[in-house]
């Protein structure tokens, strides 16, 4: 058993501080926590080959080499050419020798290719590189040498008939490999979401005196971007009550909020057609009875008036057994549970009305 002795004491003490006085000055911060990562930690770290290659350890591989290594730790999950689809997409396959020529992958146009390999999509064989060394093999990463990944990688690559199958690929003729990558042309940059009369919609410039120091949020949608999916109205949904809506409608004015008011009853209206065609009865009866004793001068079924939506207290009172206090605060009149606004009595009401009304209250008040 270990005793805490005296010396043992002192030399944990001493070791501590000697530690400590070692420590690099970055570290001894603010809050006096941490330390400075050592030159091997960062070098442990910082593994990323960028699409020119800085970064890409020096080393080489054969196709041969490269294919022994894949049986044995690759192809279990990708299969033996690279072109199972049990596990993973597909690596290899559906690239031809014109893509290798233009450098963009035909297929990817196609409506009928539903299937895209790694190598029909990837731009940069620096990308297939660093991936390997940095994640594969998946049940094991960070245990292949360099070598080794120029090896397994040449396989990879003479599969898609990139190289021969006598190659040796190294980092000095990677960046020739790099010329004859399929989809090496395949890359789009994207300066906004939308284009507008040429420019990029967004754009943001850095701030560095004087800034604002509240920032208010809002979110809209601009006019250019309400057909950004097509017109809904035309696409045949077969899920959900909601057939479509014709996102063009209604026109936008006024201020922001107006329009998210606008659009979103204007959507709720095509619900309730929908609804119709369905010939939904029952809450066309409850809303007739809502209407006849005068409820619906202070409520709505979805949006709070003078008194809560009628949602809400379906939603509030969920699962409770809340019927004879709801139907007593309904006749008697009630005041505080939500807010300043009281509701005065409702004595006319009938019995039966108020039951029906408040079961269709606490099951959600649905449509
Ligand atoms: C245990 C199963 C397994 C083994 C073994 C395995 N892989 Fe993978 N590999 C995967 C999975 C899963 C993915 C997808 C991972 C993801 O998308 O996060 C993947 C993805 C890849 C990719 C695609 C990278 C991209 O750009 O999307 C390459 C290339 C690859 N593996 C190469 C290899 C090589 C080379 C070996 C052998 C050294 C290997 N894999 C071994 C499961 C495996
Ligand atoms: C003059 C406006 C007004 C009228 C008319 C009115 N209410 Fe209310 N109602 C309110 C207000 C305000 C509240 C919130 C009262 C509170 O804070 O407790 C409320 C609350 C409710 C509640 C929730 C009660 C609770 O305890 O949580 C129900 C259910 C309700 N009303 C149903 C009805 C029904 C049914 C009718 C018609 C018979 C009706 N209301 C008529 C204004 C009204």
């Amino acid at each position: 058993m270990f005793t805490w002795s005296k010396r043992t004491a002192i030399a944990v003490g001493v070791g501590l501080a000697g530690a400590l006085f070692t420590l690099p000055a970055a570290a001894q911060s603010e809050y006096g926590l941490g330390r400075a990562a050592t030159d091997t930690e960062v070098e442990a770290w910082d593994i990323d080959v960028r699409p020119d290659f800085k970064g890409l350890p020096k080393g080489q591989g054969t196709v041969d080499d490269g294919e022994e290594l894949w049986e044995s730790t690759c192809a279990s999950c990708h299969g033996s050419f690279a072109e199972s689809n049990s596990f993973f997409t597909p690596l290899i396959g559906g690239t031809t020798e014109e893509d290798i020529k233009t450098g963009r992958v035909e297929s990817l146009t196609s409506p009928t290719q539903t299937s895209r390999t790694i190598i029909m999509t990837v731009p940069t064989v620096s990308t297939l590189w660093d991936y390997i060394y940095r994640a594969m093999p998946w049940d094991n990463p960070r245990t292949l040498e360099p070598d080794q990944v120029y090896s397994v990688l040449a396989y990879l690559l003479s599969l898609a008939d990139i190289v021969d199958f006598d190659f040796t690929l190294s980092d000095e003729n990677i960046a020739e490999v790099q010329d004859r990558m399929p989809n090496r042309n395949g890359v789009q940059f994207w300066e906004g979401l939308w284009n507008v009369d040429g420019e990029p919609d967004t754009s943001n410039t850095a701030c560095m005196e004087d800034c604002v120091e509240e920032i208010e949020m809002s979110s809209e949608l601009p006019e250019r971007a309400r057909d950004a999916h097509g017109d809904l109205a035309e696409q045949m949904r077969i899920v959900g009550p909601v057939r479509g809506v014709n996102s063009l409608e209604p026109a936008l004015q006024g201020t922001v909020e107006d329009n998210a008011d606008n659009v979103r009853e204007y959507a709720r209206a095509t619900l309730d057609s929908a609804d119709d065609e369905k010939g939904d009865s029952n809450s066309d009866e409850i809303v007739a009875r809502l209407d006849e004793n005068g409820c619906m001068a202070c409520h709505a079924i979805d949006t709070k008036k003078v008194g809560p939506a009628f949602v809400d207290v379906g939603k509030k009172y969920d699962g409770e057994d809340m019927h004879d206090t709801l139907v007593k605060n309904v006749r008697e009149g009630s005041s505080g549970t939500w807010g300043s606004a009281p509701m005065p009595p409702n004595p006319k009401v009938s019995d039966d009305d108020l039951d029906m009304i408040i079961d269709w209250v606490l099951s959600g008040a649905p449509e």
